[in-house]
C-alpha cells in the first residue's frame, strides 16, 4: 500500500474513532461541541498516521487498540493547538481553515475543552483492552513526559519566552525538539510499543522521531513565511509579526531549507537501521519535507 492509499484508508477511521469517543460522553453540551469542533475541523493527522505506519511496517498487522491510541494522540495535539491559538499565546483567529476555538466558544470554554481533551486522552489509553498492563503504563508514562512540562508544554513556554529575542541555533533547536518533536516522537514510539518492537528498534525509532520532529517544525516555520493563509488554513506570516524565534528568521530561508533537508536525511538514515524497506515511513518523511500545508 502506498502512503496515499494508507491515509485514504485510515483518515476516516481516525476521525470516526475520535467522534465516537467524544459524542458518547455525558458532559455539558458546550464542552462537547467545542471539543468536537476542533477535532473534526481536520488537519493532516500526521501523528496518528505515523503511529499506524510504524505499526504496519514493524508488525505487518493491525492492532485492535491502535486507533484508540492514535485518536488519543490527536486529541492531545488538538488541545495543544486550541491553547496555542489563545490570545495569551499566539493569538490566532484561523485554524484548520476555520475560526479558532476561542473565537467560536469563548476563551473559558476553549481553555476547558483543551483541558478536557488532554485529560481524556490518558483515560482512553488506561482503558485499552488488548494491551498488557506493563505496556499501558509505558504508553501512559511516555505520553505524560512527551506532552507535559518536560516535553511539549515546556517547549511552548520556551517558545513564548523566545519572542523578541535572538536565540542561538542550539536554543532554537531545543524549543523545536520539545514543542513539536516530543509529541511527534511519541506517536512513533507508541507505534513501536504496540508492534512489540525490540530495544534496538525503539532506539532507531527514537532517532527517526527526533530528526523528523525537527524537520516538521522547520517546515512549519518555512511555510509560515512562504505559504498563504488559504493553503495553510492558519494565518501566514504570523511568526514574523509576533517576532517569534524561527529557523528562517535566525538562518535565512535557504539555510533553513538546508537544515530541513539535513534532518530529513538523518531521519531516513535512522530508518536504514530497521529491517525491511520502511516504505510508508520514507514516504511520510518526504511528505513532511514537501508539504504545502
Ligand atoms: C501544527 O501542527 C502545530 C505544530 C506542532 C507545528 P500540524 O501541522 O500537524 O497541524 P494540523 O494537525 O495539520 O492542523
Ligand atoms: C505550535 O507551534 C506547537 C504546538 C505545540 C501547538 P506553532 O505556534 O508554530 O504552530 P502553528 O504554526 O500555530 O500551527
Ligand atoms: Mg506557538
Ligand atoms: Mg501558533
Ligand atoms: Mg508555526
Amino acid at each position: 500500500m502506498n502512503l496515499t492509499e494508507f491515509r485514504t484508508h485510515y483518515e476516516p477511521l481516525i476521525q470516526q474513532q475520535m467522534a465516537e469517543q467524544i459524542l458518547s460522553l455525558s458532559i455539558p453540551n458546550s464542552l462537547k461541541e467545542s471539543m468536537h469542533y476542533s477535532l473534526q475541523a481536520g488537519g493532516k493527522r500526521i501523528r496518528p498516521i505515523l503511529l499506524l505506519a510504524v505499526l504496519h511496517e514493524l508488525s505487518g498487522e493491525e492492532h485492535p487498540d491502535a486507533l484508540k491510541v492514535a485518536a488519543a494522540i490527536e486529541m492531545i495535539h488538538t488541545y495543544s493547538l486550541i491553547h496555542d491559538d489563545l490570545p495569551s499565546m499566539d493569538n490566532d483567529d484561523l485554524r484548520r481553515g476555520m475560526p479558532t476555538n476561542h473565537k467560536v466558544f469563548g476563551e473559558a470554554v476553549a481553555i476547558l475543552a483543551g483541558d478536557a481533551l488532554l485529560t481524556y486522552s490518558f483515560g482512553i489509553v488506561a482503558r485499552l483492552q488488548h494491551v498488557s498492563s506493563d505496556d499501558k503504563v509505558r504508553l501512559i508514562d511516555l505520553m505524560s513526559v512527551s506532552s507535559g512540562a518536560e516535553g511539549m508544554v515546556g517547549g511552548q513556554v520556551l517558545d513564548i519566552e523566545g519572542e523578541e529575542k535572538k536565540l542561538t541555533l542550539q536554543e532554537l533547536e531545543q524549543v523545536h525538539r520539545l514543542k513539536t518533536g516530543a509529541l511527534l516522537t511519541y506517536s512513533i514510539l507508541a507505534g513501536g510499543i504496540l508492534a512489540k518492537a525490540s530495544n534496538e528498534e525503539m532506539m532507531a525509532l527514537s532517532r527517526f522521531g527526533e530528526h523528523l520532529g525537527l524537520a516538521f517544525q522547520i517546515q512549519d516555520d518555512i511555510l509560515d513565511v512562504t505559504g498563504t493563509s488559504e493553503e495553510l488554513g492558519k494565518t501566514a506570516g504570523k511568526d514574523e509579526s509576533s517576532e517569534k524565534s524561527t529557523y528562517p528568521g535566525l538562518l535565512t530561508l535557504p539555510k533553513a531549507k538546508e537544515k530541513l533537508e539535513y534532518h530529513a536525511s538523518q531521519a531516513i538514515d535512522a530508518l536504514h537501521s530497521l529491517k525491511g524497506e520502511q516504505s510508508l515511513l520514507l514516504q511520510l518523511t518526504q511528505l513532511i519535507v514537501q508539504r504545502k500545508s
